[in-house]
């Protein structure tokens, strides 16, 4: 029984940090910045460690942001995606650089 519930745990956090969970919220913030943030897109490309994690929170949480994106990125969304920009910021274990591609 004890056995039964740590296998399960353990797969849950296999689960948690298989690629596929985190290509979930690679998705969001690729479709949800994406559209304008892609290489040569309308706006200037943008990576997630372009900035430090606390750097990410404050730049949206403040309203930093040029472009009002509350009518096309809603609150659950952006949640994920600065969750992302943390997971991959320039401070973080995984810095990543090339997230929206062409
Ligand atoms: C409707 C188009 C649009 C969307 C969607 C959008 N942005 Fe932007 N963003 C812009 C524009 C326009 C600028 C001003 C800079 C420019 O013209 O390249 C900008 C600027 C930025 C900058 C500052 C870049 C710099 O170097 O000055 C960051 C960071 C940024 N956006 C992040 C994001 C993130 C993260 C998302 C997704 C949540 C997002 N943006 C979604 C249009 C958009």
């Amino acid at each position: 029984m004890k056995l039964r519930i740590i296998c399960s745990c353990i797969a849950l956090s296999i689960a948690m940090l298989s690629p596929a969970f985190a290509a979930d919220s690679t998705a969001v913030f690729v479709q949800k910045c994406g559209g304008c943030h892609k290489k040569g897109g309308d706006a200037v490309p943008v990576n997630p460690a372009d900035k430090a994690g606390v750097v990410w929170t404050k730049y949206f949480k403040r309203g930093r942001h040029p472009v009002d994106l509350s009518s096309q990125v809603n609150e659950a969304d952006m949640e994920v995606i600065l969750g992302f920009l943390q997971d991959h910021a320039a401070d973080s274990d995984h810095p990543v650089a090339a997230a929206i591609p062409k």
